[in-house]
């Protein structure tokens, strides 16, 4: 959303894709549109292109996992720009940052020119310790690329080999998440609880919330006053409903 994004496809297993849309509609609440698509078996995260490929269309698209948190500052504008450059250069852009335990992830590596020069999934033995996070912009080839790949050794289509045919052909640019950004992969209860803890902790110093999806599409002009107004309603008289009062005060003309 704060990259600008309405159209969105999610995709999840046949358990939660309906209890996704449940919670979260057809989007127009938020200004958005929202399809629902199931993925039958865990056959591997490029396999969102071959799900995807009618709603993608002729379109640039980007893959965001629901599992990973993303947070830093001007991380929109970061976002912003990695669209307009897969739009200018026709390049797919993937992210970097330095873990303590790469070999959990996709490693990137970088020559002595800091141009990347190998993509890895999981390598036991990882050959640098930057990560590539779960958000990836590419232009509207992808849909092609991904019905060409092959399963992986453990039968997945892997979105490391997906970029790594960008990397093979000039096409994949990097940009590193340095100091000022915070990653997190939810995939374990742990790391889940980890991540809450830091949100909390920013969220009750500032007394703002670090997405509010509401707040956003009202601050992008998605969504009217009275829509935001309609909406905090639903949420009684929670903890929820007073910051959206807050949001609307904050913004009484
Ligand atoms: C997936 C990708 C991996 C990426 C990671 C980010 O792994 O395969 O390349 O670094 O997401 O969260 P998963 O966590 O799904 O095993």
């Amino acid at each position: 959303m704060l990259g600008g994004i309405r159209d969105v496809l999610i995709i999840s297993t046949p358990q939660h894709t309906p209890l996704m849309q449940e919670l979260l509609k057809d989007g127009s609440h938020l200004g958005m549109h929202f399809e629902y698509c199931v993925q039958e078996h865990p056959n591997g995260l490029a396999e969102a292109f071959i799900l995807g490929k009618n709603f993608v269309g002729l379109d640039n698209v980007t893959l965001i996992l629901g599992d990973n948190l993303i947070w830093g500052h001007d991380l929109s504008t970061l976002f912003k720009e990695s669209i307009q450059r897969v739009e200018r250069e026709d390049n797919a852009v993937v992210f970097a940052y330095q873990v303590s335990h790469p070999e959990n992830y996709g490693v990137i590596e970088f020559d002595e020119n800091s141009r990347a020069c190998s993509l890895e999934e999981k390598p036991p033995h990882p050959r640098s310790s930057y990560a590539v996070p779960g958000i990836y912009v590419y232009p509207s080839d992808v849909v092609e690329k991904a019905a060409n790949l092959l399963p992986s050794a453990r039968g997945e289509l892997e979105i490391t080999d997906l970029n790594r045919l960008y990397l093979e052909e000039g096409k994949l640019h990097v940009s590193r998440l340095e100091r000022g950004f915070a990653w997190f992969d939810m995939g374990t209860h742990d790391d889940l609880l980890e991540a809450s803890n830091f949100i909390a902790s920013l969220e009750r110093r500032t007394q703002q919330k670090i997405a509010c999806p509401e707040e956003i599409a009202f601050q992008n002009g998605w969504i009217s006053r009275q829509q935001l107004e309609d909406y905090t309603s639903t949420f009684g008289g929670s903890a929820y409903a007073k910051y959206l009062h807050k949001v609307l005060k904050r913004h009484t003309p």
